[in-house]
């Protein structure tokens, strides 16, 4: 897997190095307590996919050539996918994110949510102060969708007749927003009006509903993937493996499992039956099948550009959301 990274990064290694840089000097503050926390986030990095899909879209359309306007656009989707991630661990009560412990944890909601949004400003004034205004529509649409996502998740999520349809409207919503931006941006970023622009929009939208599909699947696992798992029922967030089965099932198990979903989410035993029967009914299979139904039409729009080291890396890219550890 690390071999693998590596090999994706290749051709934008420059402009990573480079990013990680400019990435940090956009956070920094005269406030101290403000610095010490931007600098708790930036020595605990993810796995950084969306600014590679943001420089490898660019250099793919353009034949490998990026911009300033491409580094701020890949620094803007770091800054604002980081303030939701701040703010997603306070709406979720949850403690632990990279594996360590949350900005929640270590510094209480209050300083969470005005950290988060100290970085969403600072993202959209990197775009304002520059006058990128076509990429910060591009990331202004993607923020409005992602709130829109996490309140339909609220509002849908923990109802026991939640449809599939419904699932797919959440998590377009709250990640493949996000991604969409990404690869839309990255080619904004170097051919403003070129039809480029939609195409890799809808690559990343595909892109990002394959990738919160296996961030669903990881909560059935076991693996260490840094932040908690098994904790989607516990918190009676209906996710596609579960979703499939109770629409599947018969009524008496239907029955059962509404009634342990509902009245039994925080008996740790209980759970575990329902883990064990979504995965003997054939959840996760359905679940990874349509994933991969997902990843296969990203491929496809992908197949329509000529041959390129950076389409080679995208590609590879669009492997590794599926089949990453973590
Ligand atoms: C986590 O995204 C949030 C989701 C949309 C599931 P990543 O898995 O890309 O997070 P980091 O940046 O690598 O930690
Ligand atoms: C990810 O949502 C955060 C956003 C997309 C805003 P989740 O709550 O499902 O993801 P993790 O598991 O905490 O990263
Ligand atoms: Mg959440
Ligand atoms: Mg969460």
């Amino acid at each position: 897997m690390v071999k693998i990274v590596s090999q994706i990064k290749d051709p934008v290694n420059r402009e990573m190095e480079l990013f990680e840089k400019k990435f940090y000097e956009s956070m920094t503050s005269k406030v101290a307590l403000l610095n010490r926390i931007t600098y708790y986030i930036v020595n605990r990095k993810g796995k950084q996919m969306r600014p590679m899909f943001v420089f490898l879209t660019a250099k793919l359309v353009s034949g490998g050539e990026v911009n300033e306007r491409t580094y701020r656009g890949a620094s803007v989707i770091e800054l604002i996918h980081t303030a939701t991630l701040v703010h997603d661990d306070v709406v979720d009560e949850s403690n632990k994110r990279r594996g360590f412990f949350s900005i929640n944890a270590l510094w209480k909601n209050k300083i969470a949510v005005l950290v988060g949004d100290y970085l969403l400003s600072k993202g959209l004034l990197l775009s304002i102060d520059h006058g990128d205004f076509d990429l910060l529509r591009i990331i202004s649409v993607a923020v409005r969708e992602m709130s829109e996502g996490e309140l339909l998740q609220i509002e849908k999520a923990r109802r026991l007749d939640i449809t599939e349809e419904v699932y797919y409207d959440i998590i377009r919503q709250k990640t493949a927003t996000l991604i969409a931006a990404c690869c839309s941006l990255g080619a904004c970023s170097v051919k403003p009006d070129s039809p480029d622009v939609e195409t890799f929009r809808k690559f990343g939208e595909l892109i990002g509903m394959a990738f919160q599909i296996k961030d669903d699947l990881f909560d059935y696992g076991e693996t260490k993937i840094g932040k908690p798992t098994g904790i989607d029922i516990k918190e009676q967030k209906m996710t596609l493996p579960l979703i499939h089965v109770l629409n599947n099932c018969s009524k008496e198990e239907r029955r059962w499992m509404v009634n342990s979903v509902k009245n039994h989410n925080r008996n740790k035993k209980r759970v575990k039956e329902v883990i064990a029967f979504v995965k003997e009914k054939g959840g996760l299979d359905y679940a990874v099948g349509k994933m991969l139904a997902f990843k296969e039409e990203a491929l496809a729009l992908l197949d329509t550009y000529p041959e390129s080291d950076f389409k080679n890396s995208l590609h590879l890219m669009v492997d590794y959301v599926v089949e990453r550890k973590k």
